[in-house]
């Protein structure tokens, strides 16, 4: 090969080499083959050659320009992936991944509503432990050892004495205890949380579930402010037209008991299969707090009274979304979520 031409090709071997984009390839392989590159006049140049050298001269040239063709179209090759996968990692009008928006579970969701309206008539929330002793749990609620109530209640025992809360209700105690005058009575909370159950799970139940316990305790708190203030709940959270209806029942930290329905929210009253046909639909448990439950936190029976309530937040929240099985709140679908919040 001429050493000219041979010193070119390695510059140019060079440049392409570094050559950052496909325009730059494009234009240096264009200064050695284009109409005007130095590759295209040695063959030109050919016409200068002595006939007998030709042959070897354009073997020469054409090796060459077949070089830089080659250089140029692996370096283009290489840039042009580059160029893709970059674009690819770049390109910010195509459009994103859907980011999922967290939202609150639809039992949060009735959980807030319910605390909302009963802040509103001047309750005040606590909490308290889910992991309970017999006394809290049993005992001092008026369900003493052996009482077939416990039956009702088939409990997750950690250890001796130690148990799951089976329900909300201990916290009545625990509020009541922390009373220090005992003299000026004046309670008004409810108490919303978690509460455990060895219940096979099916539609209507499962292990784990949510209750509000209410109580409300003064000098002259009277069954009739347990209807109108459980009335004026239920008014709130269905709607200005739901009635709502107490019947006797026995829970052992109240006398006397009551079942609180609602006149059913779906179908008026009418009757639909939601609320069997009955046109009602049993909401909660509720009572005048049992003389017996004073006593144990030594508050004297003959000088306050009042009364407490205690309401499942699932079966209110499957009545509020017409939802039919209890246990799709636990099961995490994502599907079944969104329709939420
Ligand atoms: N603790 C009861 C249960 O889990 C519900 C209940 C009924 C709570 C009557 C109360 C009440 O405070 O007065 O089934």
């Amino acid at each position: 090969m001429d050493g000219d031409l041979e010193t070119r090709l390695k510059l140019l071997a060079h440049q392409i080499d570094v050559a950052k984009t496909a325009e730059e390839v494009r234009l240096l392989v264009n200064s050695a083959l284009g109409s005007k590159g130095w590759v295209t006049d040695a063959l030109t140049a050919i016409k200068t050659v002595h006939p007998s050298e030709r042959k070897a001269y354009g073997q020469a040239v054409n090796e060459v320009k077949a070089k830089v063709k080659e250089i140029g179209d692996a370096k283009a090759a290489a840039l042009g992936k580059a160029a893709t996968s970059a674009d690819e990692y770049l390109d910010i009008t195509l459009p994103g991944a859907d980011i999922l928006m967290g939202r609150l579970h639809p039992v949060t969701l009735v959980y807030r509503r319910i605390c909302e309206i009963f802040i509103g008539m001047g309750f005040t929330v606590v909490e308290g432990p889910e992991i309970e002793d017999e006394y809290h749990n049993f005992e001092a609620l008026n369900i003493p050892a052996n009482h077939p109530a416990r039956d009702d209640m088939d409990t997750f025992y950690l250890g001796a004495g130690v148990l799951l809360r089976t329900h909300t209700s201990p916290v009545q105690i625990r509020t009541m205890e922390a009373i220090e005058d005992k003299d000026d009575v004046l309670i008004r909370i409810i108490s919303p949380g978690n509460a455990y159950r060895r219940d096979k799970p099916d539609r209507t139940h499962t292990s784990m579930f949510s209750q509000v316990e209410g109580l409300m305790i003064g000098k002259d708190v009277t069954f009739a402010h347990l209807n109108g203030i459980l009335s004026q709940f239920a008014r709130s959270l269905f709607g200005p037209s739901v009635k709502t209806r107490l019947r006797p029942d026995f829970f052992p930290f109240v006398e006397p008991g009551a079942e609180v329905a609602i006149s059913c929210p779906l179908c008026g009253g009418q009757g639909c299969p939601t609320c069997k046909k009955s046109g009602w639909i049993e909401i909660l448990g509720a009572g005048m707090v049992h003389p017996n439950v004073l006593r144990a936190v030594n508050i004297d029976p003959e000088r306050f009274q009042g009364f407490a309530f205690g309401m499942g937040i699932e079966r209110v929240a499957m009545l509020y979304y017409q939802i039919d099985d209890m246990r799709l709140f636990f099961e995490n679908d994502v599907e079944f979520l969104k329709r939420f919040g």
